[in-house]
């Protein structure tokens, strides 16, 4: 269980307590934060773009190819950051806890 801290498109902010070994795109999802998840989270869609705190973008798991590839081709039409993910990539656990993300824009 983690608690993860979220400002939502709005600029509201949401403090959520999330279940281990569900992913961040889940909860965000599941919330109705207007994040879609489209694909599902197998890294296809770019819906569920969020920005990591600079305090905690080297604390996440690191990015695979394939969200790379992915957000490279979202990088076309939404902004980028250096701390963008793809939150269906962000799987939760306790050391997550206090975890900080901005929901991304959709394209
Ligand atoms: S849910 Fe589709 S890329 Fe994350």
């Amino acid at each position: 269980m983690a608690k993860i801290q979220i400002k939502d498109r709005d600029g509201a902010e949401h403090s959520l307590e999330a279940p281990s070994g569900t992913t961040l795109m889940e909860l965000l999802r599941d919330e109705d934060l207007d994040v879609e998840g489209t694909c599902g989270g197998i890294c296809s869609c770019g819906t569920c773009h969020v920005y990591v705190s600079e305090d905690w973008a080297g604390r996440v798991p690191a990015k695979g190819e394939d969200e790379d590839m992915m957000l490279e081709a979202i990088g076309e039409v939404v902004e980028l950051r250096p701390t963008s993910r793809l939150s269906c990539q962000i799987e939760i656990d306790d050391s997550l806890d206090g975890l900080s993300v901005e929901i991304g824009p959709v394209a």
